[in-house]
């Protein structure tokens, strides 16, 4: 796939994956953050998140990383200049820092759920909580057509499996959630309008790159009842 045809897809979307910000003030609710919460958004894509995390104390700040420059000169356009959020171009492998929150929508299994969690336990405060999304089947085994969607991450489990690779990591899991309709909607729609205006003037590469994302699209929608996102809470034990 043609990395610029991609960027040309996802550039100046509201966020890079399923999410909304009821997912995060629902973190806000299972765990216990100083008022000065010091916050980490890994792999922050264009910035969604951010105001939603600066909303979970009165004195919290944001430290959002992304390894693309485009996410973050994106991020930018909205947080530069607010004292309180420090955009850093960066690995997710070497956040830096300490943290009361570490929060991960939907990027933690690009390197592996036990290995983020391996790697980010360094850097959280006393008391801190990591809250990640993954990808997750809702019935496990998986129908083969199903587990064929998701080829590209073979760790990919049931809610059972990412419980037991957080255990695995040495954290244990303190609530769980699956996201909602919406917060698949808050990604797909913004995605389809961008398809829809980009479809006609496409060339060949961008027009390879439309028709993956609608395919993945039309999985979705036939068979979003059995896999989702779930989202996770856990501290260190
Ligand atoms: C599925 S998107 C999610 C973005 C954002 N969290 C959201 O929900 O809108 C994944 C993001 O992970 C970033 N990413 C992938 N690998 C990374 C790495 N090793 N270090 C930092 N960011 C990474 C990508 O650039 C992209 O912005």
């Amino acid at each position: 796939m043609s990395a610029e045809a991609f960027l040309t897809l996802h550039r100046n979307l509201p966020r890079e994956g399923p999410g909304e910000p009821a997912d995060v003030a629902w973190v806000g609710q299972h765990v216990e953050l100083p008022e000065d919460a010091l916050i980490c958004d890994v792999a922050c894509g264009p910035g969604a998140d951010i105001g939603p995390l600066l909303d979970l104390a009165p004195e919290a700040s944001v430290v959002a990383i992304d390894h693309h420059p485009q996410f973050v000169g994106e991020a930018a356009e909205t947080w530069t200049g607010d004292p309180r959020v420090d955009l850093r171009l960066a690995d997710m492998r070497e956040l830096g820092g300490r943290y009361d929150l570490i929060w991960c929508a939907g990027a933690a299994w690009f390197i592996g759920t036990s290995e983020a969690l391996k790697t980010w336990r360094s850097n959280l405060t006393q008391g801190g909580v990591i809250a990640f999304s993954e990808p997750c089947f809702w019935r496990d085994p998986p129908m083969p057509r199903v587990a064929a969607l998701w080829a590209e991450y073979p760790e990919m489990s049931g809610e059972a499996g990412i419980a037991a690779r957080v255990a695995e990591a040495g954290f244990e899991t303190i609530a769980t959630r699956r996201l909602s309709d919406d917060a698949w909607a808050a990604y797909y729609n913004p995605l389809l309008e961008r398809m829809a205006a980009l479809y006609e003037d496409a060339d060949d590469e961008l027009r390879q790159v439309l028709a993956a994302q609608a395919a993945e699209i039309a999985a979705w929608n036939e068979y979003g009842d059995e896999f989702g996102y779930l989202l996770s809470v856990v501290r260190p034990v």
